[in-house]
């Protein structure tokens, strides 16, 4: 059984694939945790909580001497009666004044399969891959119940959680913080790590490691969305866990907004792991009769390392999160007109580019930022989505016709949530941007942000954009997302509503997605923000591929999409091979290197064709037929990173077919070393008892491959690249 419940001890287990998480409903009313981690079949665990009189620990009213919340696991910790570790919950009933919530179990049930939550993307999965739990916890005074979802899944060592408010009171509430989870440890653990990905524009997803420490540590997002500064992602990791070895416990949060990921090391070294809608700015108000849905949080276990985890959070999201029709199916080779024209085209130059890309191969061409509007620079127009006549005469049609005339398939650049201080619509509408009456409003990049709290304010953009995508034959759209949100209030709410406008942005921008997906289904959607400033499974469940980073240097990249790869699988990430030397860091690295890195992801160009040599389109031609190759085994395999450009002068990662008959290696060496020493790559994840050959070219057994390794090449360059294909005898 998946789960199963103990009704005279009142303990839950519940079991997903190599992994147990176990409950209990304790006698004062509290739901308790009592373990996370490898298999466990059931048993009294009882141990676990702590009995005794401490001092500084209140009891709660009723309460024996012996017993505070402050020391007890608890699953969905609340404020005001004994705990003073970090809540979950913290609501305000305004009628009184009060913030105390007491929650106490009313309820439970088991169901097959995964429930969707509503207004915001969720995994899912058959009835027969996952099993939820709903416990229902009530505060009878408040007329407020909570309802835990914990779902397991057969295939991954993984929970997916959230909490619903349901207010059956007589008042209206203010919720002022409601996590997705929190997961108090039972026992110690002041030698785990702190794992979480950092950075900013042009370098996301930069893996920063520290020791738990007593206290509080969290990354955040204040800025409206996910944000390049901080993912909502994080683990804990057994100090010392290393790729392949340790216990790690994996956090991510199924949102593209304001979150807060922290973990409090309370005065006995027990973490308390959290993940949620950050409460920073955040108040919404509950009448009665109304419900409040929190995001899901994904939470996964791995015994082995953190290539553990993210090969669970891989699998997770391929085939449990990621909704497009296009998660399973080939991902056109694009060319991606940003980097190669910038805003300096026309119709005739799109089309003589669409013909060159054709020669090469390539099979989709994205029209980048400037064919709308009078756009010209990045300073007006966004709002406007119509045609800018000038560049493009006979309009998008027939420029979409021309290029598929060419041969390949043709995409379009939006930047659906914006709206210039110049244009029609900013003119018309000057209240649909997120602003403060009688403040300035605060631009970034020349532009403000749509309100899309306002339902008319998404359906105007989407009746532009889908006008276009109706009638031209436009297979793929990058959503762009270009700046973060200042002066967070609505024209539309009341003054007591305005702490719910950051939420409410990210319901529209979903409602609008939700809309999208359904009436485009056949349209690819390449999420972006800047980059990776919105790289999140929120997204990803609309979106199966992100625009991983503005930087499209492969060096840079390297430590770009290993971060990315903690969580998210290569599928996703979008990585183009450009024009050296790089635009954003002016580097020159050989076009085989290029290729080797950006061959990972979802792949593609951006760059001036006719800049290419005889010799670099040849190696055009090759790597396009190696990605066709490749593509299978790299989106649906597993991924083991070898050597980390975070700790040394290579990076190294190799992906495995689920079978272990086929791997790709691949190598990037930094800066070129003085006579180099003899070194081996020791592969993961092989069958030690199949022989493979490499490259076509010598062969050698799967043991020999993982113990020793492969001879690393003597190599006299800087940002040199190797790659090998194994595949079982
Ligand atoms: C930011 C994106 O990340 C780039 O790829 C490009 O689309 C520009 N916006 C266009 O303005």
């Amino acid at each position: 059984m998946p789960i199963e419940f103990h009704p005279e001890s009142g303990v839950f287990f519940l079991h997903s694939a190599h992994m147990t998480y176990a409950m209990r409903i304790h006698e004062f009313g509290c739901l308790c945790h009592l373990y996370w981690g490898p298999p466990l079949r059931s048993q009294p665990l009882d141990f676990l909580l702590p009995i005794r009189p401490r001092a500084f620990s209140p009891n709660p009213a009723g309460a024996p001497q012996d017993f505070s919340l402050n020391d007890f696991p608890l699953e969905y910790p609340v404020y005001g009666n004994s705990d003073f570790r970090s809540p979950a919950l913290e609501v305000r009933d305004p009628s009184e004044g009060s913030r105390i919530v007491d929650l106490r179990y009313l309820s439970h049930s088991i169901e097959p399969g995964k429930p969707g939550l509503q207004g915001l993307p969720a995994t899912f999965a058959a009835n027969e891959d996952s099993t939820t739990l709903r416990v229902r916890l009530r505060d009878q005074k408040l007329g407020l119940t909570v309802e835990l979802l914990y779902t397991v899944f057969q295939d991954t060592p993984a929970l997916a959680r959230s909490a619903t408010l349901i207010h059956e009171g007589s008042t209206p509430l203010e919720i002022k913080k409601a996590l997705s989870s929190s997961v108090d440890f039972s026992s110690a653990c002041e030698n785990f790590d702190f794992v979480h990905l950092s950075g900013n524009w042009i370098r996301e997803r930069n893996i920063s490691v520290s020791p738990l420490h007593p206290g509080t540590q969290s990354v955040e997002s204040r800025r409206g969305t996910s944000s390049h500064q901080h993912n909502p992602f994080y683990a804990l990791a057994e100090s010392g866990a290393s790729e392949e070895h340790g216990r790690v416990f994996g956090f991510n949060l199924v949102y593209s907004g304001n979150f807060i990921a922290a973990v409090e090391l309370d005065e006995d070294g027990r973490p308390r792991a959290q993940i949620g809608l950050n409460p920073f700015d955040f108040t919404w108000r509950l009448s009665p009769g109304e419900s409040f849905q929190t995001p899901e949080a994904i939470l996964v276990f791995s015994n082995e390392g953190l290539g553990g985890m993210s090969r669970s959070f891989h699998r997770l999201y391929r085939d449990h999160l990621c909704r497009s029709t296009f998660q399973h199916r080939h991902r056109p080779v694009l060319l991606n007109s940003w980097e190669g024209t910038y805003f300096d085209f026309d119709a005739e130059k799109l089309v003589r580019i669409a013909a060159d890309a054709k020669e090469l191969g390539i099979e989709l061409f994205v029209l980048d930022d400037g064919w709308f509007g009078h756009r010209n620079a990045a300073d007006c127009s966004l709002g406007d989505w119509t045609v800018d006549r000038r560049k493009i005469p006979k309009g998008l049609t027939d420029l979409a016709r021309r290029i598929n005339g060419e041969g390949v398939e043709f995409g379009l650049w939006f930047e659906p949530e914006m709206v210039s201080p110049d244009s029609d619509l900013y003119r018309q509408h000057p209240d649909w941007c997120l602003h403060v009456a009688g403040r300035p409003r605060t631009e970034g990049r020349a532009q403000l942000i749509l309100d899309y709290s306002r339902h008319e304010v998404w359906e105007e953009i989407y009746r532009q954009i889908a006008v276009l995508l109706r009638e031209a034959p436009i297979t793929y759209v990058k959503w762009d997302m270009n700046r973060h949100l200042t002066e967070l209030s609505s024209a539309a709410l009341p003054p007591e509503r305005q702490q719910e406008v950051a939420h409410r942005y990210v319901l529209g921008l979903y409602a609008m997605l939700d809309r999208f997906l359904e009436e485009f289904p056949h349209v690819l959607i390449e999420g972006c923000s800047g980059g990776g400033g919105r790289y999140d499974p929120g997204m990803l469940y609309y979106m199966p591929q992100i625009w991983t980073s503005d930087n499209s240097d492969a060096i840079a990249r390297l430590k770009i999409q290993f971060g990315t790869s903690l969580a998210y699988p290569l599928s996703t990430m979008a990585a183009h091979v450009s024009i050296v030397p790089n635009h954003q860091v002016n580097r020159t690295t050989p076009f085989r290197t290029r290729g080797t890195v950006a061959l990972t992801g979802a792949f593609g160009y951006e760059l001036d064709l006719q800049l290419l040599t005889e010799e670099e389109k040849l190696e055009v031609r090759r790597q396009i037929s190696f990605f066709h190759e490749m593509e299978p085994l790299l989106h649906s395999g597993d991924l083991y990173r070898l050597l980390s450009p975070f700790t040394g002068n290579a990076a190294a990662w190799m992906v495995v077919s689920r079978d272990r008959k086929e791997a790709l290696v691949s190598y990037v060496n930094i800066l070129a070393e003085p006579n180099p020493a003899t070194r081996f790559l020791p592969l993961r994840g092989l069958d030690p008892e199949l022989h493979y050959s490499i490259n076509n070219e010598t062969h050698r057994p799967g043991d020999g491959l993982m113990q020793i390794g492969l001879p690393l090449p003597f190599i006299m360059d800087d940002f040199t690249s190797s790659q090998w294909l194994l595949r079982a005898l």
